[in-house]
């Protein structure tokens, strides 16, 4: 009787050491020490998995036209069963503890992968693991830095952070005249958990607090963190209070209007120019 959680949790293990993922594209800052592991449970590297040269610039840096569909590329095979990732700017170039991230897209389930465990070969395998998005249409020209934020449902509680340089291209807002930061409705800070003592439940997919207009799903109805359960536990030490108020808000009746099915592109280069309803709500309907 004791050996079968005993035997689930080795396979688990085997699992969670093969590697875990890292950022391609867009190409990150400073790929040559990039590596693939989660941030520092005690939040040391937070943000961008902070190291010496963290911020060296690529060797072509990104340019994004907002409203246009994009593809957020991954390498690995650790997926750790989905769980939930955030889409996060900073107009700072070299981010720190200070830096003031605002998420731009949030997906709730299945992400980075909608697959039960891992997927297959190691660290350094094309899993063709990818996310689209689009830099929604109120984001100004200029230099931003990209976050993909990851918090894995099976294995380690964890939080990952990746990080890259990109420009954004709005003809029709030029300047950061209009700062992301200003915009607190659209745009909700990040979500902290699992580096600053307050953890993620096991097995869930979480669901944030404060996930922006732009919501995605794509895990199992029965792995979402239920309604009203708290999206994590502890006391954090730092990040933003409202950020990471661990009661989640009961979205579905929030701004975030009628589900809708979002579709990913077919092919994973495909950048089509999308009608701009970056602002509006897409939230898919979670499959049985
Ligand atoms: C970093 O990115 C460059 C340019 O895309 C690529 O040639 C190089 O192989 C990458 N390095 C690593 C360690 O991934
Ligand atoms: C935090 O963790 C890292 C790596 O696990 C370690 O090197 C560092 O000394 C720790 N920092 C503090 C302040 O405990
Ligand atoms: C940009 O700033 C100028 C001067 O402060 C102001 O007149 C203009 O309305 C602003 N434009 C936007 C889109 O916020």
């Amino acid at each position: 009787m004791l050996m079968k959680p005993f035997l689930l949790l080795e396979a688990l293990v085997l699992r969670v050491v093969s590697g875990h993922l890292i950022i391609m594209s867009p190409e990150p800052y400073s790929n040559k020490t990039l590596n693939n592991s989660p941030l520092a449970s005690n939040g040391s590297d937070f943000p961008c998995k902070l190291r010496d040269d963290a911020f060296a610039a690529p060797v072509k840096e990104t340019v994004y036209e907002v409203c246009v569909s994009n593809t957020m590329r991954f390498k690995g095979s650790a997926t750790h069963g989905g769980g939930s990732c955030q889409l996060s700017l900073t107009e700072d170039l070299t981010p720190s503890k200070k830096s003031i991230w605002k998420v731009i897209k949030s997906y709730e389930g299945g992400c980075p992968a909608n697959v039960e465990g891992g997927l297959s070969g190691d660290a350094n395998s094309d899993n063709d693991i990818q996310l689209d998005f689009a830099i929604p249409e109120n984001i100004a020209s200029g230099k931003y830095t990209l976050a993909w934020t990851w918090f894995n449902r099976i294995g380690d509680r964890e939080m990952y952070m990746n990080c890259a340089p990109i420009t954004v291209d709005n003809p029709s807002l030029s300047s950061y005249n209009q700062s992301i930061q200003s915009q607190a409705q659209d745009f909700p800070l990040m979500f902290i958990a699992n580096i600053n003592g307050c953890m993620t439940p096991l097995n869930l997919d979480i669901r944030f607090p404060q996930p922006g207009r732009i919501v995605e799903r794509n895990g199992l109805a029965r792995n979402i963190l239920p309604e009203g359960q708290s999206v994590c536990t502890g006391t954090p030490e730092f990040g933003d209070s409202v950020a990471m108020n661990p009661i989640i808000p009961d979205i579905e009746k929030e701004n975030l209007g009628k589900a809708t099915t979002y579709s990913l592109p077919a092919s994973p280069v495909s950048i089509q120019p999308s009608p701009c309803s970056c602002r509006a709500s897409h939230r898919n309907t979670s499959p049985q």
